[in-house]
């Protein structure tokens, strides 16, 4: 059976490393993965969860999403000359109150998660359309389908790349090439640590007292709905490997079910209110501000 080139971004860790290593450990050896990172120097836990490198199921190549460059640089290093499944899962978090988030900061999330995806996604369209196939999957997120409060810029990227990838695959039924989210909640991985995160402690930041409170209580929801909900990054692999292996894949799979009964609030009362109200009780509800209520 002829092997499947898969190219997979943001594999230094996490997710993307999680996936690399499982579908290269495929006994069948049914895979070639082009694991890419944007820093080599981190290559070395990816060939430690390989227990050495296979050198016909996996090839690590330099990948910043955010270099035109080297996004062109890796496509040219692939030997087979064509990606059957592109996996685009680099990705960076940003937490804060909104007006604390500088230009450059902001920037730098839109430019990975956002432009990111998009320059990936471009630069291996075309073949894919001129062969009349292949597969895009997105590491999308609940907060790319709800807002979360202090993750105002985060999820303006991840909603931002929602409407990327439903307008393309509407188009690309045309050309048998599909494209999948999987949306993911908490997973435990490096992500809440690689995030970047405003310090309101430490008086360099100026927010009113209220918003302090607000986001105080914000990090200790999260710290608690990561320690108690988080996912393990097999878990979310199961569902990559499910869009993989499925002959016609949608648009949508969700890791989990425990976020969709608020998100489908959004559906169920067209105004977002209840959302909105539904989402600062669930956050907010263990400070003792009252603002969401
Ligand atoms: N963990 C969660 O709770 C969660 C929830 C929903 C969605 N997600 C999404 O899942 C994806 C993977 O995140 P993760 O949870 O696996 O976190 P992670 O362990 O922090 O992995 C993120 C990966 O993206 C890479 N990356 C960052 N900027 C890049 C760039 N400019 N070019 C190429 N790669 C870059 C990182 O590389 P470096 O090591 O060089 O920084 C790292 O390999 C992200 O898109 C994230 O938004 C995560």
């Amino acid at each position: 059976m002829e092997q499947k080139v898969v190219l997979i971004t943001g594999c230094s860790s996490g997710i993307g490393l999680s996936l690399a290593v499982h579908l290269a450990s495929e006994p069948s050896k049914a895979y070639k993965v082009y694991a890419t990172m944007r820093n080599l120097d981190k290559k070395q836990r990816l060939l430690e969860s390989m227990r050495g490198l296979h050198k016909e199921t996996l090839a690590i190549l330099q990948m910043d999403v955010t270099d035109q460059h080297s996004i062109l640089s890796a496509r040219d290093s692939i030997s087979e000359g064509s990606v059957d499944i592109l996996v685009c899962n680099a990705g960076v978090g940003l937490m804060g109150p909104l007006e604390t988030q500088s230009e450059d900061t902001m920037r730098g999330i839109l430019d990975v998660n956002l432009l990111g995806t998009i320059r990936t996604i471009q630069t291996f369209l075309p073949d894919m359309k001129r062969r009349r196939t292949g597969r895009i999957l997105v590491t999308g997120s609940m907060g790319g389908l709800q807002g979360l409060p202090f993750n105002e810029v985060y999820c303006a990227s991840k909603f931002a790349v929602e409407g990327t990838c439903e307008s393309l695959a509407i188009l690309l039924q045309h050309f048998n090439v599909h494209v999948s989210l999987i949306e993911c909640g908490p997973v435990n991985t490096d992500f809440l640590r690689n995030l970047t995160k405003t310090e309101v402690g430490d008086g360099s930041v100026e927010v009113d007292a209220h918003t302090r409170s607000l986001y105080e209580t914000y990090l200790h929801h999260c710290q608690t709905v990561f320690q108690n909900a988080a996912q393990d990054t097999d878990d979310i692999v199961k569902v990559f490997l499910e869009v993989i292996r499925c002959p016609c894949p949608g648009l949508r799979y969700y890791t989990s079910s425990a976020m969709l009964p608020l998100s489908s609030l959004k559906l169920t009362a067209h105004d977002g209110s209840q959302y909105v109200r539904a989402m600062g009780k669930l956050v907010f509800s263990a400070g003792s501000t009252d603002s969401q209520n």
